[in-house]
């Protein structure tokens, strides 16, 4: 039996093999529309989540199978101080997959210690979100064609962006990748991961300044300021609104650079840039529907 808890459970070879599935059921999704049948994926969501949840259950049922499951810890047993342990214990006897979204850093991981069945990391605390990054890599992939040889530039709360050491963690397996890290000093991101940066001798700049780095860029991953993490409101409020992408900020912007965001935005790409043809976050959304379906199909051992 097999999970996700992190990007890198999956090897380089492997990840090629999702994302050939995931574009294959998007060219023929009726080839897969009953490969799920009487399977049954369950959704024990701790803490709020449009996409994530939502793309699991579509994708389970695009497979043509069920789902079950909460959508917030206050309506689940956890609120009567029930375990992660013991539940997905009873999950396993009710569901054949579970996706897991809690705000405790590695719950997944001992969730997935005491499992019956596949256990999917939906995003834990400020740490990893998987299948966040598969989407996001998947969205790279087929829309430039492959997935190394990109000046990256990722823009907003680099601290507590769980969906940025994902990304971070996933794109330096591939060949010539270098970062530019776009953040007011206070959200920097954390030191073991430039520390991990230079010992592998991957090239990355700290920059304060989206206007400084625009035009080297090839890939913009914007992010929110991750209100929940912080410990005080007044902190969030000076820095919400640190960077807000516009139409002029784009102009130095290379012709096919591509900006992609995980969602949910707030104010730090304006809507006017949802027109421009760069923009690709809402396709990226639609992209995480077929890696998920992908990611079901494997780890539930399922050939089609
Ligand atoms: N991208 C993402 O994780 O969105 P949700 O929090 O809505 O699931």
């Amino acid at each position: 039996m097999r999970h996700l808890m992190n990007p890198l459970d999956f090897s380089v070879e492997e990840l090629d093999k999702l994302f050939d599935l995931a574009n294959n059921i998007e060219a023929n999704p009726a080839k897969y529309a009953h490969a799920c049948e009487g399977k049954k994926l369950a959704t024990c969501f701790y803490e709020p989540s449009t996409r994530t949840r939502l793309s699991f259950e579509a994708a389970m049922l695009n497979l043509g199978g069920q789902v079950l499951g909460f959508s917030d810890a206050a309506s689940s047993s956890a609120s009567k101080g029930e375990s992660v342990s013991d539940t997905i214990r009873i999950i396993s006897c009710y569901a054949d997959i579970c996706a897991m979204r809690h705000p405790k850093e590695g719950a997944p991981m001992v969730a997935a210690e005491r499992s019956g069945i596949p256990v999917i990391n939906a995003g834990d605390g400020g740490h990893q979100h998987p299948t966040q990054t598969l989407t996001d890599l998947l969205t790279i992939r087929s829309l430039k064609g492959r997935l190394g040889g990109f000046t990256v530039g990722l823009c907003g709360d680099l601290k507590f962006g769980r969906t940025v050491h994902s990304l971070i963690n996933a794109l330096i397996r591939y060949d010539d990748i270098h970062f530019i890290f776009i953040s007011p000093p206070e959200l920097k991101v954390p030191d073991y991961i430039t520390d991990m940066l230079t010992e592998r001798g991957i090239i990355y700049r700290e920059v304060i300044r989206l206007e400084d780095c625009m035009p080297d860029l090839d890939l913009l991953y914007m992010t929110r300021v991750q209100r929940e993490r912080f410990f005080n409101e007044e902190d969030y409020v000076r820095l919400k609104d640190f960077y807000i992408l516009d139409k002029a900020k784009l102009s130095d912007a290379k012709s096919d650079m591509l900006i992609l965001h995980p969602l949910p935005r707030v104010n730090e790409i304006s809507i006017e840039v949802d027109d421009d043809p760069r923009a690709v976050y809402f396709k990226q959304a639609q992209y995480g529907v077929y890696v998920r379906m992908a990611l079901i199909l494997t780890l539930l051992g399922i050939d089609v």
